[in-house]
């Protein structure tokens, strides 16, 4: 027999062929069929797994105590050398397909026969599900981090310019007007509802671990045994369900699809903001890029990848979606694509997340360019409408007799409900057919200023509900520092 040589590699030791070649014989099969690339990055937690898996086998009795000392001493250098040395770590071998071969190859080098038992009463497909489920749990703590920061470059910058008046906009038109901080905190609410979706998604850990490739084992595994030193606290209840699941990948990569969503609207709202003709914010030039040709360019380019990558991000959630949709139940090799999505959705979303923060952290808000425009688009009528209300006109009513003063500035070219005279308001009033209920006092329900401090439903947007706000998560900020 020829020696294994790259025209020659050897084949895998898990296939048994007639030929006695196998799919490491064609290079293009080797390279198709491997996942190193991407999963590489599961190493740690491969070998947390199969560290918890031989404390099963010796503790049931599979495995001799020597053998789980060996098999820890292995396992244990080679998560040292690769901490080391990275992508040049020698035992990755793309003919050997994956992280847990690669891995198992190397400790068998190491350990001899003590390695060869390691994958007893184990599959792949056991063992890449477990993985995952670790490798969730452990990002999930990387990613909370970032929520935080993001959460508290909101509530400074909301404490900073929380009170200033600024123009609310439905169908990108004035509505009411409403205090900055109302509006940073409904950016920080949604933060905080995708990172609940997260939480929620990501906290009912069982582990698949001892589900073997389809059915279990006939050996006797202790399942509880090694969920326990994975520290998840239930273990799967169908091998099935267990090996051809990726719903785990799947749910995380919708909640990351979710802030991608929101951070993109955030950045979107931001990005008319920050134009020339609206100039209510200043972006740091940090987080600005100018243009090869236009010298005077000042693009929001940060905002504008925040608001792209949620592409990038949805894509992942419905290749995800894809890839399970047309499975037979059972592992089956499609589900292997699954990790380079959720790997993909991840890092976009961290890298948002840690933009955002630092975008929040240094835009100024233009208070008197936003003060300049607030007489534009009467923000005041409804809350006029409101004061009709309360003097006892049915709501249908003052709505038209507002809608009819409206008219009245328009044409004689006023911007402001406040420049009518009490005797325009009321003639308005028996127009329409109501008693003529208006006083002095209405003109304290007109402009933005007087305005924001009449909200008082709670939530609202003026500066009662944003006090409210700004205290809530000021104390929320305050137990999130709590040790636990
Ligand atoms: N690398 C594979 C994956 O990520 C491991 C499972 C392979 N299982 C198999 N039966 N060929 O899914």
């Amino acid at each position: 027999m020829t020696p294994p040589s790259p025209s020659n590699p050897a084949p895998k030791p898990w296939e048994h062929t007639k030929s006695g070649q196998g799919s490491a014989a064609d290079p293009l099969a080797a390279r198709f069929v491997s996942s190193l690339d991407y999963d590489k990055r599961l190493y740690t937690h491969d070998i947390q797994g199969s560290i918890a898996h031989a404390r099963m086998l010796e503790h049931v009795k599979l495995i001799t105590a020597d053998d789980l000392k060996e098999i820890e001493r292995g396992l244990n250098e080679i998560k040292s050398e690769i901490d080391e040395q990275g992508d040049a770590w020698p035992g990755w071998k793309v003919e050997l397909e994956d992280v847990h071969m690669c891995i198992e190859a190397a400790l068998i080098e190491k350990t001899g026969d003590a390695g060869r038992k390691l994958h007893t009463g184990r599959s792949r497909n056991d063992q890449v599900a477990t993985d995952l489920v670790l490798w969730v749990n452990e990002s999930y703590w990387e990613i909370n981090k970032k929520y935080d920061a993001l959460v508290e470059a909101f509530i400074g910058l909301a404490d900073c310019v929380g009170h200033i008046v600024m123009p609310s906009y439905t169908h990108l038109q004035r509505a009411q007007p409403i205090v900055v901080g109302a509006e940073l905190f409904a950016w920080l609410e949604s933060l905080c509802e995708c990172r609940r979706r997260l939480t929620m998604l990501t906290h009912e850990d069982v582990s698949p671990l001892g589900s073997g490739a389809i059915a279990g084992s006939s050996l006797p595994l202790d399942r509880e045994f090694s969920a326990e030193a994975l520290d998840i606290s239930a273990v799967s209840t169908n091998s099935l369900y267990a090996t051809a699941s990726r719903d785990v990948a799947v749910d995380y990569a919708y909640s990351l699809a979710m802030t991608s969503m929101w951070l993109s609207r955030w950045a979107e709202q931001w990005i008319i903001y920050a134009s020339t003709e609206f100039g209510f914010i200043t972006l740091d030039d940090l987080y600005t890029t100018g243009s090869s040709m236009m010298p005077q360019k000042q693009n929001p380019d940060m905002l504008e990848l925040i608001r792209g990558k949620t592409g990038l991000v949805y894509g992942s959630l419905m290749a995800l979606l894809t890839v399970c949709k047309g499975l037979t139940i059972g592992y089956n090799r499609d589900l292997q694509e699954d990790k380079r999505h959720v790997f993909a959705a991840y890092d976009a979303v961290c890298d948002c997340l840690d933009m955002a923060a630092r975008i929040v952290k240094t835009t100024k808000f233009n208070e008197d360019r936003i003060k300049q425009g607030l007489d534009k688009g009467f923000l005041d009528a409804t809350s006029l409408a409101e004061y009709l209300v309360t003097k006892g006109v049915p709501f249908r009513t003052s709505h038209q007799v507002v809608g009819k003063l409206v008219q009245q500035c328009r044409d004689k070219g006023f911007e402001k409900l406040s420049l009518l005279k009490l005797d325009d308001f009321n003639a308005a009033c028996t127009d329409s057919g109501s008693k003529p209920v208006a006083e002095q006092d209405i003109y304290d329900w007109l402009g933005p200023e007087n305005v924001v401090k009449r909200y008082q439903s709670a939530g609202n947007a003026g500066l009662s509900g944003f006090q409210e706000q700004l205290k809530t998560w000021k104390e929320r900020l305050g137990e999130a520092d709590q040790p636990e």
